[in-house]
């Protein structure tokens, strides 16, 4: 399974990349926000740090507007996926963009036939929300298991990106059910090593290093 991180901080992609598990970062209008920084600027930096794909988002609403924005933000670099929403006038920019040879992000999934549209339209990932459908008590991990079985069942291309990811469990079921990708956020990143009888385990070993005559 591909390892992204979910983040338009550079100073956590720069440190997620240097434990080399890193295979590419995910972004959104929201965390671009949140780095007080011009989109394009972040974006670039991003490439910089990481080689892989990265997902950079439409904010367009209209099929004009995002085919625009699709091709500007594929000219920044090679490895840019567009990420876009799934709406009506979103699918048609996917169905643009994949007869451009433009790698997109489906973005905002919350259902199969969703799902089902955006790997009809040439979609390169999918992403669910698995988050977001747990806030709402409904089973995340369900959809991701619904739409694994729908693209195997036809053999479609398009890569299960497990997004709205929010703690180690995810990642787990994730795994679990063979996703293609998991997008994280680098607090969850960092939870996955962690384990207390690891922990306990090494202060043993390093106290009784101590004893060895040296
Ligand atoms: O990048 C999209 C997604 O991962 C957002 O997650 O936690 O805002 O639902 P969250």
């Amino acid at each position: 399974m591909k390892f992204f991180i979910d983040t338009a901080d550079v100073k956590e992609i720069r440190e997620a990349a240097s434990y080399g598990l890193l295979d590419g970062v995910t972004t959104n209008p929201t965390l671009i926000a949140r780095t007080g920084k011009p989109f394009h600027t972040v974006i670039k930096e991003i490439c910089e740090v990481v080689d892989g794909p990265i997902s950079a988002e439409v904010t367009s609403i209209d099929f004009e507007g995002m085919k625009r924005e699709a091709g500007e933000l594929a000219e920044i670099h090679e490895n840019i996926v567009v990420k876009i929403p799934l709406i009506m006038e979103g699918l048609k920019c996917v169905r643009w963009c994949f007869e451009n040879n433009i790698d997109t992000n489906v973005t905002l999934c919350f259902s199969p036939t969703q799902a089902l549209l955006a790997a009809k339209a040439g979609a390169t990932y999918i992403s669910p929300f698995v988050g977001r459908l747990d806030d709402i008590s409904h089973e995340g991990m369900d959809l991701v298991a619904q739409i694994i079985e729908i693209y195997n069942a036809y053999d479609y291309e398009t890569e299960v990106l497990v997004a709205s990811v929010r703690h180690p469990l995810h990642v787990v079921e994730a795994a679990r059910m063979g996703a293609d990708v998991c997008t994280m956020p680098f607090s969850v990143i960092n939870q996955l090593v962690k384990h207390p009888l690891t922990d306990l385990g090494l202060a043993k070993f390093m106290e009784d290093w101590k004893k060895v005559p040296k």
